[in-house]
């Protein structure tokens, strides 16, 4: 199996290439901020819970992240391998996907993260937020501390994998498709 974490700050691109990824790989999109907003949509209490969070542009709590992975993790059948797109977004959410792989037998075979400063991000988001309707797009202050969130609570999870040898580093600026060709190229080696 390939499971692939593909990382980044807000804005780096990881939903954009993340579904490129799905269609040349055949493998299963995870993305933990996409399955918090389908439970938000669907008013479930798992959504209330997180809206409480995302509305501030801060990480919903680990034990709440994890049950919803495992769930989806025992949930899919018949799969070439996952997309991990948001997650894991602490140290803790990273030792519980080592042991939920593990469980099943199989491994994380890379992180590749996005790299890409901080004015494209914001522009990004920005430009986003016009037509995506989501409310952690529209807000200066929310999306500094998205990426502040993101500095202070994520980027530690980029070290961990490093120590394991699975980081793999590749430029988030430039077009969309040649993004998408270097990041190839670090699959291809998996
Ligand atoms: P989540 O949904 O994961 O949002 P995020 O990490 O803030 O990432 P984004 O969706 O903003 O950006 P992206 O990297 O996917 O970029 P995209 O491809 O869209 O999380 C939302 C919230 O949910 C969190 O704040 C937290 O509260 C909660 N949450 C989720 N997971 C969690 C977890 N594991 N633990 C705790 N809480 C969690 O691209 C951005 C824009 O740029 C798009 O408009 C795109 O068209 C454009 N673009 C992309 N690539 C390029 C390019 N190369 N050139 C020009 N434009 C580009």
């Amino acid at each position: 199996m390939l499971n692939i974490v593909l990382f980044g700050p807000p804005g780096a691109g990881k939903g954009t290439q993340s579904e490129k990824i799905i269609e040349k790989y055949k493998l299963t999109h995870l993305s933990t901020g996409d399955l918090f907003r389908k439970h938000l949509g669907e008013g479930t209490e798992l959504g209330k819970l997180a809206r409480k969070f995302m509305d501030e542009g801060k990480l919903v709590p680990d034990e709440v992240v994890i049950g919803m992975v495992g769930d989806k993790l025992a949930s899919t059948q018949d799969t070439n391998g996952f997309i991990f797109d948001g997650f894991p977004r602490t140290v803790a959410q990273a030792e519980a996907l080592d042991k939920l792989m593990e469980e099943n037998g199989t491994q994380i075979s890379g992180m590749i993260a996005l790299d890409v400063e901080e004015d494209i991000l914001k522009q990004r988001i920005r430009e986003r937020g016009k037509t995506s309707g989501r409310t952690d797009d529209q807000d200066e202050a929310k999306i500094e501390t998205r990426i502040r969130v993101y500095l202070d609570e994520t980027l530690p999870v980029a070290s961990y994998y490093e120590k394991q040898g699975k980081l793999s580093k590749v430029n988030g600026v430039g077009t969309i498709e040649g993004i998408f060709e270097d990041i190839s190229k670090v699959i291809d080696q998996y």
